[in-house]
């Protein structure tokens, strides 16, 4: 099963976002191995929705910064995260109508979507946090 390593490239220099970046990190991961033990999924859909819970949060706060800053590509950021939090709830779903879902696909699904939204998407969010353009 696919799990995700907290590595420096990961890194957007951002404390505030970085920090919640190392907890999603941990979720993933905690849901990945939850999958590890499928078919008893018990613990996959609590899994699921500790991630989804923390995600909206996490989802949340960035675009809050998004807003503050006037952040000329937010509509696009924030609609990879509506993506990512539709999807995940579809599974859920699911996970708690007693459906299968291929454990394999979806733990790889989720840490390459984490690890591209981040290397993509948020490091350019946090290079404009920190370098906000003046708007008139
Ligand atoms: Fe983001």
């Amino acid at each position: 099963m696919e799990q995700i390593s907290w590595t420096d490239d990961l890194r957007t220099g951002n404390a505030l976002i970085d920090g919640d970046h190392r907890k999603l990190v941990g979720l993933v991961n905690a849901l990945c191995a939850a999958m590890a033990q499928a078919p008893a999924n018990d613990g996959m859909s609590a899994a699921m929705n500790d991630l989804i819970v923390y995600s909206k949060e996490h989802f949340g706060r960035e675009e809050t910064e998004m807003k503050r800053i006037q952040y000329v590509a937010s509509l696009a950021h924030a609609s990879e995260h509506a993506k990512l939090i539709k999807q995940a709830v579809e599974l859920k779903s699911m996970l708690d109508a007693g459906g299968m879902i291929n454990v394999v696909a979806v733990s790889g699904f989720l840490c390459e979507w984490l690890r591209h939204h981040i290397l993509t998407a948020d490091k350019k969010l946090a290079i404009a946090l920190k370098n906000p353009t003046p708007r008139g």
